[in-house]
């Protein structure tokens, strides 16, 4: 018995208009955002179909055949020369651990340092839950800065992280 082989993954930087329905269904079906939270990532990809490069929202999407594997949302920190945030990162829930998500994040580190930015950071959630990805994170060289005790809800601290990108294009 011979299964299919799979096409290979690609890589795309545009927005669609099925992707918020798509970001919807990943983020949604990861077990790890609120509703609200849901909506919001949503959201930016609406804000991004809505105003193009100048939203500030910038994606990555992991492609295979007509099927969003994972992704990730980032973009500049406004007021600032070279800092920029990750707002989002999710591989489907199947996918997990096989190294998609670092290649993602490669892409966006990638993408940051050539846009001019030298700072990356990313925040998480203390609670247990999160706590593959505060590794993903740290094994990937984000040094924690700062714990804010309580920040999304009592007991629920929110954890900053940064990781210094190569200097490639300063502005
Ligand atoms: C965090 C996330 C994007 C990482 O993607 P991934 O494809 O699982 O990551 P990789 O396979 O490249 O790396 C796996 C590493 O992350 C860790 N990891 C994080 N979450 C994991 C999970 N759910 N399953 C397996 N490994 C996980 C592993 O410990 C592994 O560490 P190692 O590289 O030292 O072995 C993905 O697990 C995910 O979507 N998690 C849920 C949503 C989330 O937490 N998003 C970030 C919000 S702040």
């Amino acid at each position: 018995m011979s299964s299919q082989p799979q096409p290979a993954i690609t890589w795309r930087e545009d927005v669609l208009p099925s992707d918020v329905a798509g970001i919807e269904r990943l983020t949604t079906d990861s077990g790890f955002f609120r509703p609200d939270e849901v909506a919001i990532a949503a959201e930016l990809a609406d804000e991004r179909l809505a105003k193009g490069p100048a939203s500030g929202y910038h994606f990555i999407f992991a492609q295979q055949g007509g099927d969003t594997l994972g992704y990730a949302c980032y973009g500049p920190i406004a007021c600032t020369l070279h800092s920029w945030d990750l707002f989002w990162i999710a591989v489907r829930n199947d996918l997990r651990g096989q190294g998609l998500g670092g290649q993602i994040m490669a892409l966006v580190e990638q993408r940051v340092a050539f846009a001019g930015g030298e700072r990356l950071y990313v925040e998480t959630s203390s609670r247990p839950l999160y706590r593959p990805t505060r590794h993903f994170y740290q094994s990937r060289g984000y040094n924690m800065l700062a714990v804010l005790e309580d920040f999304y809800a009592p007991g629920d601290a929110k954890m900053i992280y940064a990781k210094t990108l190569p200097v490639m294009n300063r502005r």
